[in-house]
């Protein structure tokens, strides 16, 4: 069995797939493939564990119907023509859980660091501009006792929350489909309509998955109903926000700050003018980016690999209705 890799990885993540006599190829070089080079590769190959942003689209699952699994290392799974995967007969398989905690550290370090515009004093540092002290200049916002609301309470949602709720006893708010038992018990979390999650929130903090309903969701619509003093954060996708809208509500000062681990594109191109903003603070899609939660995320992605060239279901697969044996 020969399985494609799309990244390197450490021999020591590799390691159980070669223990059981599996050979890997990895890709590289430091570019995603195109959609022509994945095909070719995968064709050479019986699985694939996807790492990155390349698309897989219904061409893709059409030119490669044979790959017993495709193995991704991540929870996001929106670059993928699910659909497409399942017609093929594709168990497809994520890394759900395991980064969490990463990824809610990540919101709460954006919302900290914008409260206070870290990013910008450090940067005034840099630019010698630490210079006379003036006690009502550049000042900062308090978070003790404010409303978060969130959008989409999930897993790393409700750990959002609860890091909230513990540091700043902060009021929680939430909007999703379904109700969280969980975070209404042990955070007094309530559920509202998103017009009042807009209207009743200092902090807005985006936590659902990119789908085709929330794919630019928060546009100046949106922002223009949120408070003047409100922060919105989003560690989920740089899809779901409008970053021009995002831009102008800043700088009309329709809401206060913004901190984002996902933009729209991605990579973040160095002129964009949000940079400049003295209320926000960008990070380069780091939500799991630690050494414990990547090894996590590996050891899932490995165990789904395994799995579907087993021909056994997979232990977390975004299709399970896909029948594995067949192939
Ligand atoms: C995920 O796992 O979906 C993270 O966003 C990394 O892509």
């Amino acid at each position: 069995m020969k399985v494609f890799v799309t990244r390197r990885l450490p021999d020591t993540i590799l390691a159980p797939v070669h223990q059981a006599g599996i050979t890997t190829t990895l890709w590289t070089e430091r570019r995603d493939l195109t959609q022509a080079e994945l095909i070719e590769r995968c064709l050479q190959h019986d699985a694939l564990l996807s790492i990155g942003h390349n698309a897989l689209t219904a061409a893709f699952f059409e030119a490669v119907p044979h790959l017993k699994v495709v193995s991704l290392l991540s929870v996001g799974y929106d670059h993928v023509d699910v659909p497409a995967a399942t017609r093929a007969g594709i168990p497809v398989g994520n890394t759900p859980d395991v980064l969490s905690d990463a990824t809610a550290d990540t919101a709460f370090l954006l919302l900290m660091a914008t409260a206070r515009k870290a990013i910008y004093h450090h940067k005034r540092i840099a630019r010698s501009h630490w210079g006379f002290y003036d006690p009502f200049e550049d000042l900062g916002t308090d978070l003790h006792g404010k409303t978060l609301g969130i959008f989409g309470l999930g897993k790393i949602g409700f750990e959002m929350a609860r890091r909230c709720k513990a540091v700043y006893s902060m009021n929680i708010l939430y909007h999703n489909r379904s109700s969280n038992a969980r975070a209404e018990r042990e955070l007094g979390a309530r559920k509202v309509s998103f017009d009042e999650l807009l209207s009743l929130s200092d902090v807005v903090s985006v936590h659902t998955a990119l789908t085709p309903e929330t794919r630019g969701r928060f546009d100046k619509n949106v922002f223009d109903r949120m408070k003047s003093t409100a922060i919105f954060i989003n560690t989920a996708r740089g899809g779901i926000h409008n970053e021009n809208d995002l831009t102008e509500a800043l700088r009309n000062e329709s809401i206060w700050g913004a901190g984002l681990d996902v933009t729209n594109p991605e990579p973040m191109r160095a002129d964009n003018p949000l940079l400049d903003l003295p209320n926000v603070t960008v990070l380069p899609h780091i939500g799991s980016a630690t050494l414990e939660t990547r090894k996590a995320m590996a050891s899932r992605a490995i165990e789904n690999l395994l799995a579907g060239l087993r021909n056994e279901p997979l232990p977390h697969a975004v299709n399970p209705e896909v029948l594995t044996g067949r192939k």
